[in-house]
């Protein structure tokens, strides 16, 4: 019998017959009910699985523990990676969900475990969009990505993700050979409305190919 998921968590169910099922994960101090409007505006019909980070800082919700701004306690980052990979396997069976066609949407702290995920546990997701992502660990092996469409949306005025960092996260992801498309916005750590529609069209292409 597989475990409850552990993770607080909404689950949204698909009403429509992709069977893709959008991972939603939030930036620090938001929570499950955040990015479901922006999962539906991204795929709508689409089943979205939306975990609450387990970590608090300062009562905040995050995925992971950092030791300071853009500083990240990795030993805690790994953990909570291979905590959120085994969630994500309970509530595929949990809901009768297709294991391969499980898209994670994050931002911010969402979206470096995001990467994180794609790193540690290459195959659990079938493509990601990363909004506002940074390299989440230095990799001692290079993970095998082949076919994993990864969309990275960063900003040049991004207050928090250095915009060489993300240059050096997207050059990762395809050194592990995923399928990135990095766009850059002139904008800061927020998300712009361009930016969800950019990724909505995306996202739109990568689910026909699915399919
Ligand atoms: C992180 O801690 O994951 C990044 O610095 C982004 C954020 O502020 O959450």
């Amino acid at each position: 019998m597989s475990p409850e998921p552990e993770h607080t968590h909404r689950l949204v169910p698909a009403e429509d017959g992709s069977g893709v099922t959008l991972l939603t994960l939030h930036g620090t101090g938001a929570n499950e009910d955040d990015l479901v409007p922006l999962g539906k505006e991204l795929l709508p019909g689409a089943a979205i699985l939306s975990p609450r980070g387990k970590v608090l800082e300062n009562g905040m919700p995050r995925f992971f523990r950092r030791l300071a701004e853009g500083v990240f306690d990795e030993e805690d980052l790994v953990a909570r990676t291979h905590e959120l990979a085994a969630f994500v396997e309970s509530a595929v069976e949990e809901y009768g969900l297709d294991p391969a066609k499980i898209v994670a949407v994050g931002y911010s702290n969402g979206a470096n475990i995001a990467a994180s995920l794609l790193l540690l546990h290459p195959g659990l997701l079938r493509a990601a969009v990363l909004f506002r992502s940074m390299v989440p660990f230095e990799l001692e092996t290079t993970p095998d990505l082949a076919g994993t469409p990864v969309l990275m949306a960063a900003a040049t005025g991004d207050q928090i993700i250095p915009p060489d960092n993300a240059e050096r996260l997207a050059g990762l992801l395809k050194e592990a050979r995923a399928e990135v498309s990095l766009k850059w916005k002139q904008a800061g750590h927020a998300l712009t409305y361009e930016e969800v529609e950019e990724a909505r069209a995306w996202l739109s292409e990568v689910i026909t190919d699915l399919s």
